[in-house]
C-alpha cells in the first residue's frame, strides 16, 4: 500500500514575488516522492486579523477563531489534516512579515492537539528569501523554525546545502532574483523533498506500528497521569 502523505506550503508574502515561487518550488520537490500531494497557501491580499489573546478558542475548545471570521477561516482544516509544513516568509527587519507572524499565531485554537500528541507527527520546514545576500535568513528561518518547535513537530533541516532550512537571496528582484539564486534554489528543492520524505518515513511508521502509541507519549510524557498533572499545574482558573 503506498501511504498518502499532504504536504502544506504557505508563502507569507503581500506580493507576487520571490517566496511563492520558492514556496511553490519546494513544494513541486515535494511531489518527486510517491504518495505525496500538495497544497499551497498564499497569504497575499488575505485578511488576517492578528490574534488579540482573547482565549475564546481556547475557552470553548474549537478548531478555529471564533472571534474573527476573516480569511483564516478556510485554513484550520487543511492545517490539522496535512501530514507536512513548508513556511515561506521574505525577510522583513532581519525576521517574518506582519502576514505570516499573524497566521502562525491565529493557528492558536489548534494548539490544543500538541498535547494529543498530533503535531509530533508531523513535520515542517521552513524557507526565508531575503533581498540581502546576507539580510537575515538564518534569523528569519530561526523564527520560523521556533514555531514548528513550539507544537512539538519535527523539523527538517536541509542538511549540508540547506542547513536550518532554505536561504534565498532575491536580489529585490523578485522571482526572477530567486531564479537568478541557484545555491538558493536548490536549498529549497532540497527542504521541500527532505520535509516530504521524513513526512511519509513518519506516517508509514505510524500506518504500520502493532501497538497503537498514545497522544500523551508521542508528547513525550511517560504516560496521561503525567500529562494531565502538567497540564493541571499550567492552567490558571
Ligand atoms: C519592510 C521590508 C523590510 C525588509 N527587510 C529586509 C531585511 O532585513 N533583509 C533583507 O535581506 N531584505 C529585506 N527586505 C527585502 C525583502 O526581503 C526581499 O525583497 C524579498 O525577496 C521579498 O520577498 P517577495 O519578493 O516574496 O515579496 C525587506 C523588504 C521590506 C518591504
Amino acid at each position: 500500500m503506498n501511504t498518502q502523505v499532504k504536504i502544506v506550503g504557505v508563502s507569507g508574502s503581500p506580493r507576487k514575488g520571490a517566496t511563492q515561487y520558492c514556496v511553490r518550488e519546494a513544494l513541486l520537490a515535494a511531489t518527486g516522492i510517491s504518495g505525496v500531494s500538495t497544497e499551497f497557501i498564499d497569504l497575499r491580499g488575505k485578511e488576517i486579523h492578528p490574534c488579540i489573546h482573547c482565549n475564546q478558542c481556547i475557552k470553548k475548545q474549537v478548531d478555529y477563531c471564533p472571534t474573527f471570521s476573516d480569511d483564516m477561516r478556510a485554513y484550520y482544516e487543511i492545517i490539522l489534516h496535512s501530514d507536512g509544513f513548508i513556511l515561506g516568509s521574505p525577510v522583513y527587519q532581519m525576521n517574518v512579515t506582519a502576514q505570516i507572524q499573524a497566521f502562525i499565531n491565529r493557528l492558536r485554537p489548534l494548539g490544543r492537539y500538541i498535547t494529543k500528541g498530533h503535531w509530533a507527527t508531523k513535520v515542517g520546514g521552513a524557507i526565508a528569501v531575503g533581498g540581502t545576500r546576507n539580510g537575515g535568513q538564518e534569523t528569519t528561518l530561526e523564527a520560523l523554525n521556533n514555531f514548528f518547535f513550539c507544537t512539538g513537530m519535527n523539523v527538517v533541516s536541509g542538511g549540508i546545502f540547506a542547513y536550518n532550512g532554505a536561504a534565498v537571496w532575491s536580489n529585490d528582484k523578485k522571482e526572477q532574483g530567486a531564479k537568478e539564486d541557484d545555491e538558493g534554489i536548490d536549498s529549497v528543492r532540497i527542504l521541500g523533498r527532505r520535509v516530504a520524505l521524513i513526512a511519509k518515513i513518519l506516517k508509514v511508521g505510524l500506518v504500520n506500528l502493532t501497538e497503537p502509541i498514545e497522544g500523551a507519549i508521542l508528547a513525550g510524557f511517560s504516560n496521561q497521569k503525567e500529562l494531565d498533572r502538567k497540564i493541571e499545574k499550567f492552567i490558571h482558573r
